[in-house]
């Protein structure tokens, strides 16, 4: 099925089809067997989707190691740099960060991060309480948790921290939680702290519901202690789990009944240095040796959901776990460090004792490991991949010894292959040129706009049927100004998309939209599949329709055919021309910006207006810093001598650049062409350090249209040229050719569907209608042996934009009916904005 004609037209919400959509099914051919893994989840902590999220621990900095400094990096002013030249701001936190001291009534004391007192070698941090006087109320200590702390009336908290005293301190303690306004909803007294390392518990019941509630801490009587590993996790875990997950995040996991759960990410598997990479080992066992690390998405982890914790959970949930792990390479994205061959037996072998650790028989080192950690039977680790986003030669290169040691020992096991994450043509296997082992599977990642889905639901129709499988490991629909947070306009881009790697089941064998959790207060990246707070959560419209998908796949796939789509691609609107200058991470500086039109250039001063622009301008030159960007206001003169002159259809426009330090993001970036408020083209010269890449912008949407390898030089002037013409970009760098490409044009959605078979005879058909309109389909099983007689409809569809809420959370959420038909052949009307799953019954 391919991009049907655009044959009917909408007027206003009245549908005038001069030629129908209409689904036709052959029952007659069922074809691939549908992956029963082909929807899993992505998991990842960034956005507190670990600490502070799933992972159920409710204090915050328990081990007083939040302000470590990143492994391998060091601290100059608010940005942290690794030894390769990475530099991202993350300002250091404060020491005994999430921690704080109340003196009320006369009581005298101090806290303080120290760590002459370690509690071991692996967490050598702890706090110090000195105790002057207690005054009425005491010396009180205060952690607020991850945005505050859920109490539930009549729950249950389990509360445990190392203790130790000297200077007179008897020994007791109180422990519990109060509110804002400093009333109590749980405490208890522990006794008998000492002189050495001590662990003391206690379990606190709440008196009251409250989500934000504080945790405290009040030594009763004079002297000074030491307290570490301060940990409190409400009683009921899912699956009752000890050092569990969050009940309510973990439930949502589980109705989705996900293929997989991918871990540990993700960019943090590979780290912004080696070092920083996931150290699987520093994770498993006593949570108070684990290390805990910096994640690269801005916060410390404790590292308590470690590698044991994963693959526990995959079996609390029934689903197979799929490791990634780092392959001698740092994040490619953040200057990446990396070992030669020569020195990647050790990366090779942490592999190998993971592998084990999850597959081996007691009898063996790791195996036996996980049985001291309560796990004697081997886990179920199906998938491993082998590194993430990793590309190019010295990938390959390793990827080949990566491979070879896993298919020696584990032959079973399924290996992942990445592609480079910049990749949005079809996959070719000589992208994988180094290569020599076999490519099982490869890792696809796309965070695009509505666009590019709508376009890609006919990705894999031309896929080479005899090269690897597909796994689309991460994508979603994305504004990279990180505003969209999730809503039904996106979850129909993502639908029209999943139908195609339902439709193309022969080759897409796994797929996880990304991420999957966010944190309310901690959105780094958005959009996600779940939001959370301290006590609710919630599944974006993007969740609840791969749940519908996940939780309907068919045995077998049907030929499925969507006659007269409506599917269609239109040149875009005209523009005019613009000058923008941006860096998103470096600074550049650029000059002589000139514009020709109709055979006469402007020079920079005759075409560009200064006002207010001053500030950035030296000696007709234009200073753009970190974070920073330039529109340079062209004059009317010029927008009238266009118009009279042919337009902004045939006009050149050149500058030069240099670039002062280059970023990962990009070298220089000019904005050129304006199709409207929002949207435009830019020309993105040297991005990720090494391609030139074409975009155009389309109100918080990004996507290329034209890309080239290519790098650009700290400290040298370039010479740039941009043309607009006869729908066409032409871009020179130095005078030589970079891209003639055409502007691209844009997605009329049509409508999309994909069906299949169970081995029952029951017919699965998953229809996408993005329209605004509600649009009557007829529906047609050709051939097969079965009647139907009913189907279950089950349907998500509502206002385009809308999305759920912490006070909506099901605004956006499916609903099921079930409904007689008259036969194989039947006419449905798919709601305006909506996905549907029939399920035909006999
Ligand atoms: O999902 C967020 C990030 O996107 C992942 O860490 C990385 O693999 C990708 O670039």
């Amino acid at each position: 099925m391919k991009k049907n004609i655009l044959l009917f037209l909408l007027a206003g919400n009245l549908f005038v089809l001069n030629c129908q959509p209409k689904i036709i099914i052959n029952a007659d051919n069922p074809g691939a067997k549908i992956s029963k893994d082909l929807y899993g989840i992505f998991f990842e902590d960034i956005n507190h989707a670990g600490e502070g999220g799933i992972y159920a621990e409710l204090i915050r900095n328990r081990s007083f190691e939040e302000n470590r400094e990143p492994e391998d990096m060091y601290w100059e002013g608010e940005y942290v740099h690794s030894h390769q030249g990475w530099k991202h701001r993350y300002v250091r936190p404060e020491e005994l960060s999430s921690w704080s001291l109340d003196l009320k009534s006369g009581a005298k004391g101090s806290i303080k991060q120290v760590s002459d007192q370690p509690l071991n070698e692996n967490n050598p941090m702890c706090m110090q309480i000195v105790v002057e006087n207690p005054g009425e109320k005491g010396v009180t200590v205060k952690n607020t948790g991850f945005w505050g702390i859920s109490a539930i009336k009549g729950d249950k908290y389990l509360f445990s921290l190392y203790a130790k005293c000297a200077d007179g301190f008897k020994g007791d303690i109180m422990v519990g939680l109060l509110k804002n306004d400093g009333s109590v909803v749980a405490s208890e007294k522990i006794s008998g702290i000492g002189n050495n390392w001590q662990k003391f518990s206690c379990t606190l019941t709440a008196s009251e519901t409250d989500p934000n509630t504080m945790f405290f801490l009040i030594p009763l009587s004079k002297g000074k202690l030491w307290v570490d590993m301060v940990s409190l996790f409400p009683e009921k875990t899912f699956k009752n789990r000890e050092n569990g997950m969050r009940l309510d995040l973990a439930q949502l996991v589980e109705e989705f009944k996900p293929g997989f759960i991918r871990f540990p990410g993700g960019c943090i598997v590979e780290g912004a240095t080696l070092e920083n990479r996931i150290q699987w080992k520093n994770t498993i066992g006593d949570i108070t040796q684990r290390k805990g690390h910096w994640l690269l998405w801005d916060y410390h982890s404790t590292d308590g959901l470690g590698y044991h914790e994963f693959l526990q959970f995959c079996e609390d949930i029934g689903t197979p776990g799929m490791y990634v792990f780092p392959v001698g390479m740092s994040c490619q994205f953040r200057r990446c460090e990396y070992v030669s061959v020569d020195s990647l037996q050790p990366y090779i072998q942490e592999v190998m004792d993971a592998l084990e650790y999850a597959l081996g028989e007691t009898n063996t080192k790791w195996g036996a490991e996980r049985a001291k950690n309560g796990h004697p039977e081997p886990f179920n680790l199906k998938y491993v991949e082998i590194g993430n986003e990793n590309y190019g030669p010295i990938y390959q290169d390793h990827y080949n010894y990566f491979y070879k040691a896993i298919k020696e020992k584990y032959p079973d096991i399924i290996t992942i292959t990445c592609t480079d994450p910049g990749m949005r043509d079809d996959f070719k296997r000589e992208d994988l040129a180094g290569i020599t082992e076999p490519v099982e599977i490869i890792d696809e990642h796309f965070y695009e706009s509505t666009d590019f889905f709508y376009r890609a639901a006919y990705r894999y129709d031309d896929y080479d049927r005899n090269g690897p499988k597909i796994y689309c490991g991460e994508y979603a629909v994305k504004k990279w100004n990180n505003t969209l947070k999730g809503n039904l306009d996106a979850a129909l881009a993502e639908a029209a998309f999943m139908t195609g790697m339902e439709r193309n089941a022969d080759i897409v064998e796994l797929s996880s939209m990304a991420p999957t959790f966010v944190n309310d207060s901690d959105r780094n990246w958005n959009p996600d599949l779940i939001t959370f707070n301290s006590h609710q959560a919630y599944g974006n419209p993007s969740y609840q329709v791969q749940k519908l998908f996940s939780t309907n796949i068919p045995d077998n796939v049907l030929p499925t055919v969507v006659e007269n789509s409506g599917y269609a691609t239109n040149p875009p609107d005209p523009g005019v021309g613009i000058v923008g200058l941006f860096n998103i991470a470096t600074k550049a500086k650029y000059k002589d910006v000139s514009i020709r039109i109709g055979g006469k250039t402007f020079t920079e001063n005759e075409c560009i207006t200064r006002e207010g622009l001053d500030k950035k301008q030296q000696d007709y030159t234009w200073f753009v810093d970190y974070y920073d960007y330039l529109d340079l206001p062209v004059r009317k003169e010029v927008y009238d001598f266009a118009n009279e002159n042919g337009g902004w259809d045939d006009y050149t426009l050149t500058l030069k650049a240099f670039a002062e330090e280059i970023s990962d993001l990009e070298a220089f970036a000019i904005n050129f062409y304006s199709l409207g408020q929002n949207k435009h083209y830019t020309w993105n010269v040297g991005r990720w350090l090494r391609w030139y890449w074409l975009q155009w912008y389309d109100n918080g949407y990004e996507s290329y249209f034209g890309q080239k390898a290519g790098t650009i030089d700290v400290g040298k002037w370039y010479d740039i040229s941009i043309t607009v013409r006869n729908d066409s970009v032409i871009c020179y760098l130095d005078n030589k050719l970079v891209h003639n490409v055409p502007e691209p044009d844009r997605v009329s959605p049509g409508i999309y569907a994909t069906s299949g078979i169970l081995d029952n005879g029951d017919i699965i058909v998953k229809v996408v209608n993005p329209l605004d309109a509600d649009t009557k389909i007829p529906v047609e099983v050709q051939g097969g042996t079965v009647s139907y007689s009913k189907a279950k409809i089950e349907w998500i569809s509502g206002d385009r934009y809308g999305e759920n809420t912490f006070a909506n959370p099901l605004n956006i959420s499916p609903k099921t009916k079930i409904i007689t038909i008259p036969g194989n052949t039947f006419e449905y009307t798919f709601p305006a904005s909506s996905v549907t799953v029939i399920t035909l019954i006999r």
